[in-house]
Parts: structure tokens; C-alpha cells; sequence
């Protein structure tokens, strides 16, 4: 039996980190496993130029913790204003990772996203043509179909035309989280990859509505139904070389989760790691764990691996901490309620 687990460290390919404050309170819990992160843009407002990209590595690179080996990855937001010309330039000057599409309305600061995708089909060619990767919220907006459908619609309404009309461009579905979705990424070609969250890994919508409401598990896109569940662990878990971990771990505070109208996002840094050893062991897959957290997704990207390495260990279960102190108030950690048994032993 397996007791402990060396890997190349991981990277995540889908991160919230925010700003000010909350920056500094969250980047330490990525740092401590991850060598990379590719770091969402949605701040209000958006990171939407190469200068703003700029900007915002600075203060990331400014609130890391003393001889923390971590890079942040950029990404740039979308918007029907978007300059092809800024895109191109911000990455050949290595400055910007990949630009992220959100559909304008779908989720947490999208107010500026797209709209209509005609409008923005010259950075898309613009894109494909310099290699860029495009990340992708995959929910339609439209108000009369329904929260749990809104992935499956976007794959054929919006997806599917996107990569007909621009065939090289390279895209990454992320936070997949339906069978539908692990069919289509699995049925594209060397094009096309998707990223899977820990939280989806683990939770189904029974966790966040049966027998009470549970703030901290809501996210966008919403967990669906168990079957999808087990399907997403089925592809994760299957060594599928264009799959990988983006954890959408997303802080939000416990004010803003614990209220009326509660933020999307759950929290899953800090026990990212343990949990998805703990999904890869009852799967008895641990073998390929390293492949969906450290090996995929530099290949996707076109990077090489991480040299370095983590250690993963079995015993006691983890004793998860409730919750993280930022200086603007407290953000609750994920916990999926089950018992974890694996640590990060060395980092
Ligand atoms: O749950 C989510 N939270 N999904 C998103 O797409 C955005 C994110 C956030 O920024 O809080
Ligand atoms: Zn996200």
C-alpha cells in the first residue's frame, strides 16, 4: 500500500487571487504547493490590457512571501473592446499566458464580458494565429434555460461555432463540470483541453441544497448531479493528456458567502492537494495523479514541467481549518466533509 507520493509540483491552470488585501492573505496558500498559476483577470475593474497585466504581476510579485519559488501566469479579460494588437504584443513581450472569455452576465465581475462573439472574432484570428490560448467560461447567459443546462447549451450554442469558425484557435474549457463536457473534450483534437476544479471533483448539488443551504459549496458553474460527478472523476482520473487541474479556488468573504444573495466561489487552496490525492487514491488512480496536476497542463500550454517536487502522505485524517483571517474579514476553506487522509509532507 501506498503510504507516501513524490510528484513534480503542480500548477494550477484556473486561480482567483483578487487584490489588496485578500491577495496577500490567499497567495501564500497557492504558493506553498503550486510553481504556477494562471491567475483569472476578474478584478473590478478587469485586467483588460497588457498594461494592466503588467500592473497587476507586479503587486501579485510584490505580495509573495519571502523565497516563495511561484509565477504567476496572466491572463487577459475579453471585452468587445479588446484590442488584437495589445493582445499579441502582451504576449510576445511574455507577459500574458492566455485571455479569458467571459460570457458578459455569467458570473462574479463579468459585467464586462462578451455579449456578441462576432464582435470579437478578430482577436480570436488574431490569437490562433499567435498561438494563444483562449480560457473559457462555458455558461450561457440566456435567463430561460436553466442553471443546471447552462454548460451543455453553451458547448452547442456558443462553443462548437467559436472553434468552427477559428479551428486553430487553441481552447481551454474550464471548470468542466458535466458529462456532456468531458464527451466533448475528449471527442476534439490536440486544440481543445479542459480543466477540472477539486470542489467538483468532490461535491454534487445534494451537497450544497439537501438537508440545508450551504453557501460555501455554491460556484459557478454550479455542481451538478452525482453522475456527472463520477464522470468528471472518471476523466480526471483516466490519465487523459488534455485534462487538468484549475482549481477556480475563488475567495470570497464570509460575509459575502453567508448572506441573501450569496458570491460564487469556494475557497480550495489551501487543501487542493490532499483532497485530490484523496480522490485519485479511492479511484486507485493515484499514479496518475501527477499527470492531472503536473504534467498535462504545462504540455497543453506548451511549458515545460516542473523540476521540483512535492510529497504527498498518507495517514491521520487532515484536520481542515475552518476558515483563513484576510484584512477584509474571513474567508471559510473548503471541506468536503469526508475524511482526507493525505498531507503535503514537503513542499
Ligand atoms: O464560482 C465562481 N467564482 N465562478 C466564477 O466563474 C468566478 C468566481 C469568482 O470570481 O468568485
Ligand atoms: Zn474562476
Amino acid at each position: 500500500m501506498i503510504q507516501t507520493l513524490a510528484l513534480r509540483r503542480p500548477d494550477d491552470w484556473h486561480l482567483h487571487l483578487r487584490d489588496g488585501a485578500m491577495l496577500r492573505a490567499v497567495l501564500p496558500e497557492t504558493a506553498r504547493d503550486f510553481a504556477r498559476a494562471i491567475v483569472m483577470p476578474n478584478l473590478v475593474p478587469p485586467v483588460v490590457t497588457g498594461a494592466d497585466a503588467a500592473a497587476y504581476r507586479d503587486r501579485i510579485l510584490a505580495a509573495l512571501p519571502k523565497g516563495a519559488g511561484f509565477t504567476p501566469l496572466m491572463t487577459l479579460y475579453l471585452t468587445e473592446g479588446t484590442d488584437p494588437a495589445d493582445v499579441v504584443a502582451a504576449h510576445e513581450a511574455g507577459l500574458v499566458t492566455a485571455v479569458k472569455l467571459y460570457p458578459a452576465g455569467a458570473t462574479t465581475n463579468s459585467a464586462s464580458g462578451v455579449r456578441d462573439m462576432d464582435r470579437v472574432r478578430p482577436v480570436f484570428e488574431a490569437m490562433a494565429e499567435a498561438g494563444i490560448p483562449l480560457c473559457v467560461h462555458g455558461e450561457v447567459t440566456d435567463p430561460t434555460i436553466d442553471i443546471f443546462d447552462r454548460e451543455a447549451v453553451f458547448i452547442d450554442r456558443v462553443l462548437d461555432p467559436i472553434r468552427r469558425h477559428t479551428p486553430a484557435l487553441r481552447v481551454i474549457m474550464e471548470h468542466i463540470t458535466t458529462a456532456e463536457a468531458c464527451a466533448y473534450v475528449q471527442a476534439g483534437d490536440a486544440t481543445l483541453g479542459a480543466t477540472i476544479t477539486t470542489h467538483h471533483l468532490m461535491i454534487n448539488r445534494n451537497h450544497i441544497l439537501a438537508g440545508g443551504i450551504r453557501p460555501h459549496f455554491y460556484c459557478l458553474p454550479v455542481a451538478k448531479r452525482e453522475r456527472h460527478r463520477e464522470a468528471l472523476v472518471a476523466l480526471a482520473t483516466s490519465g487523459f493528456g488534455r485534462v487538468f487541474l484549475g482549481t477556480d479556488s475563488a475567495p470570497h468573504t464570509l460575509a459575502r458567502k453567508e448572506t441573501a444573495c450569496g458570491c460564487a466561489g469556494v475557497f480550495s487552496a489551501p487543501v487542493t492537494m490532499p483532497c485530490l490525492a484523496q480522490v485519485f487514491d479511492d479511484a486507485g488512480a493515484l499514479g496518475l495523479l501527477e499527470a492531472f496536476t503536473s504534467l498535462n497542463g504545462p504540455a497543453f500550454y506548451g511549458l515545460p514541467a516542473n523540476e521540483a517536487t512535492i510529497t504527498l502522505a498518507k495517514g491521520a485524517p487532515l484536520e481542515i481549518p475552518p476558515q483563513i483571517e484576510t484584512g477584509d474579514g474571513q474567508v471559510v476553506v473548503f471541506d468536503p466533509g469526508t475524511p482526507i487522509l493525505w498531507r503535503v509532507s514537503e513542499g
